[in-house]
């Protein structure tokens, strides 16, 4: 994001960030928060601290959170069933041994959430296509075949979302920056929704993104960390697999270690990343390793992450040992989001005259 309006409204979006988080802190009792995850494999330390662990934040704060099982969108990105049920439960074993606790929290998949996929109709009516089309996300997978390969649902992928965060009226969003534009037309919608049906009165809110306060960590092969990219430390990783990742991770021939983002950008990651298990800034972790070098570096970030991670680890293999429990946990939630988008819908009919 270099250009200077894109920087000037992500300034914007965190300082809005900051003083959300402050009244947050003061009223947490206003705030739906709706986040989730597609169910594509194993969750990893990238998501651990970039998001989850801001979700449990949240939740014990007192902010009701809703966490999103989009198994509808991980039709995007595949065609064959398969591995989805066994993905789904993987996914609400992270969700639990990290510390989402469902007497608080709500965990739910959308597609078993009927009325939030009926929201899709009206909300497909209040976009044109090239809005849709200039979603990054979209913009990106029509770009390289001209859509000839994009389903039409991965088409709908944003407007999908704000069905998903306005069914459950959320007001709160978590967000990376390059979810932004995603937020933006959720606000739209939104916005246009009250102005046409809401008979000078707004229904749905118009959400806030709450922009990850977290450094972004790369994968490690120095790319982006993804679940697809098999570059990443998966949460519920032995310490053995995790020792084995660590020590394929790229690093350069520089000696020593030491926190220079711009010109070690490997190092720097595999600092930050353990600056964040141990709760203490890269620079301390770099001087205290300095002469050690890479190897040292890794020695060091597998025992931290080991430590971090081992308690995690522990509740998720007995969670993992127990599917029926997994399956209670998402039937309860699936529940109480049917209650919540049912009446949503029935709102939704009522403002839009077509229950007569
Ligand atoms: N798109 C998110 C992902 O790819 C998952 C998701 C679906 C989501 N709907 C959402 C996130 C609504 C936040 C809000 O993992």
């Amino acid at each position: 994001m270099s250009h200077p309006a894109a920087l000037s409204s992500l300034r914007a979006a965190q300082r809005r960030s900051l003083e959300l988080d402050q009244a947050i802190r003061e009223n947490p009792s206003q705030y739906r928060v709706l986040t989730g995850d597609r169910p594509t494999g194993p969750l990893h330390v990238g998501h651990l601290f970039g998001s989850l662990l801001n979700r449990v934040r949240l939740q014990d704060l007192g902010v009701a959170v809703m966490v999103l099982v989009a198994d509808y969108q991980a039709l995007t990105d595949r065609d064959a069933p398969g591995t989805l049920p066994a993905d789904t439960l993987s996914l609400v074993a992270d969700y639990l041994a990290t510390g989402i606790d469902p007497a608080r929290s709500t965990i739910f998949a959308h597609s078993q959430v009927e009325a939030l996929n009926q929201l899709l109709i009206p909300f497909l009516s209040l976009v044109s296509v090239a809005e849709v089309s200039r979603n990054p996300t979209v913009k990106e997978e029509f770009g390289a075949t001209g859509g000839t390969s994009m389903s039409a649902l991965m088409f709908s992928y944003p407007v999908h979302q704000a069905a998903d965060i306005l069914a459950c009226h959320a007001n709160l969003v978590p967000v990376g920056k390059d979810q932004l534009p995603h937020l933006e037309l959720t606000r739209t919608i939104a916005r246009r929704f009250n102005d046409r049906y809401g008979a000078g009165q707004p229904y749905f809110p118009e959400p806030d993104g709450l922009l990850t306060q977290a450094p972004l960590l790369l994968g490690l092969d120095g790319q982006k960390m993804s679940k697809s990219r098999s570059n990443a430390i998966p949460i519920g990783a032995s310490d053995d697999e995790t020792a084995r990742l660590v020590r394929s991770a790229r690093t350069d021939s520089l000696p020593g270690v030491s926190y220079e983002p711009e010109h070690r950008p490997q190092i720097a990651n595999l600092l930050r990343l353990a600056g964040l298990c141990q709760d203490r800034t890269p620079q301390e972790i770099a001087s205290e390793i300095g002469h050690g070098g890479a190897t040292a570096l890794k020695r060091f970030l597998t025992e931290a992450l080991n430590e971090r991670l081992r308690p995690v680890r522990a509740r998720r293999r007995e969670l993992a040992a127990d599917p029926g429990y997994l399956r209670r946990v998402l039937a309860q939630g699936n529940d109480r989001a049917r209650q919540i988008a049912s009446q949503t819908l029935r709102d939704v009919r009522t403002l839009m005259h077509t229950v007569c």
